[in-house]
């Protein structure tokens, strides 16, 4: 089995894409309410919850654990050892998928505080040239429920000043560096698309991708053993 664990509604566009993928794929989702938001967390104070939640998932069963968060995976490379054996971030592998897509070299980055402030991307995204903008205020609208269908005009206009500074490199790739945000994947889509940025990398997506591929590799092991 496959444990994730995230701060909130992030993990939940996870296991929505998991189960769009394969709904064999068997997982458990620990969602971190008590110590939501992650984003404004210093460091230190997310390696404890990272491995705290490693601990439960393991504990209910799981057998590998993705951190299916952004804002957790920035801080991976400081987990002990023996978690970072078991447990897989999903920075790189998002990183990879914005530089296949790019072809301009530009891309664009919003994200929570921690995850910007670590410049986790910037460093994953080497020989391109990178825009990190700092969008936790986003998380808290999401988690009080705005998404792609409650959006307003009001609301759209709102973002649209909140995200407006990642454009100024004039990227063609966005990442939407926050498993929270593909609940506005097609707002933050449109907007986007007003400052010539053509492609939408989505965590979430990247995330469910990854937990699918570390499913089939533990069924690989059992059969055979
Ligand atoms: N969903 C999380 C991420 O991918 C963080 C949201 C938060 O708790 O600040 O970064």
């Amino acid at each position: 089995m496959i444990g994730l664990f995230d701060s909130g509604k992030g993990g939940l566009n996870t296991v929505r894409y998991v189960k769009e993928l394969d709904e064999r794929v068997d997982l458990v989702y620990l969602i971190d309410r008590e110590n939501a938001p992650y984003g404004p967390r210093g460091e230190c104070e997310l390696v404890r919850i990272s491995e705290e939640n490693i601990d439960r998932l393991l504990d209910m069963g799981a057998e590998r654990v993705l951190i299916a968060c952004c804002t957790a995976s920035t801080v991976y490379p400081l987990l002990k050892d023996n978690y970072r054996k078991l447990a897989v971030p999903i920075i790189k592998p998002i990183a990879k998928a914005a530089k296949n897509s790019t072809r301009s070299g530009r891309i664009g980055v919003i994200a929570t505080k921690r995850t910007v402030t670590s410049h986790a991307f910037a460093k994953a995204l080497g020989g391109c040239l990178v825009s990190e903008c700092e969008t936790g205020e986003l998380v808290r609208l999401i988690d009080s429920g705005l998404s792609d269908k409650t959006v307003t005009r009001g609301d759209e206009k709102l973002i649209e000043r909140m995200i407006v500074p990642v454009f100024k490199t004039s990227p063609d790739t966005l990442i939407l560096g926050c498993t929270h945000f593909p609940a506005l994947k097609k707002t933050i889509g449109r907007i986007a698309k007003k400052y010539g940025t053509e492609s939408i990398i989505d965590s979430a997506l990247i995330g469910a991708e990854l937990i699918r591929r570390e499913y089939e590799k533990l069924n690989e092991i059992k059969n055979d053993a």
